[in-house]
């Protein structure tokens, strides 16, 4: 994926990754200020989402790879450890891969 040089000046909790869909091998680029739940539903990709705010936990989904940069509020810390809440969620590295 390329990241655009202006990035590389933005924390890294704002920074773009790529979206990596395993079943579907699909990829998907997440910018700044994008949700992953806005670029999975503009990609056709059917999430349910409530409160977009992490709370509420209708968007949660199961990731296999990569090292998510959690922002929820209703995960606890060993589910996070396998599932992560798309609306607010980031990634800490370069890409992360959902089970979809
Ligand atoms: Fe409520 Fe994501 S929509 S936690």
């Amino acid at each position: 994926m390329q990241v655009p040089a202006r990035a590389a000046a933005l924390p890294a909790r704002e920074q773009a990754f790529e979206l990596v869909l395993a079943r579907s091998q699909m990829r998907l680029p997440v910018q700044p200020g994008e949700s992953m739940a806005d670029v999975l539903q503009l990609a056709g990709i059917a999430i349910d989402t409530l409160c977009e705010q992490g709370v509420c936990g209708t968007c949660v989904t199961r990731w296999t790879d990569g090292k998510p940069d959690h922002r929820d509020s209703c995960l606890s810390a060993q589910e996070q450890a396998t599932h992560v809440a798309v609306c607010c969620a980031r990634s800490l590295g370069p890409t992360l891969t959902l089970d979809l």
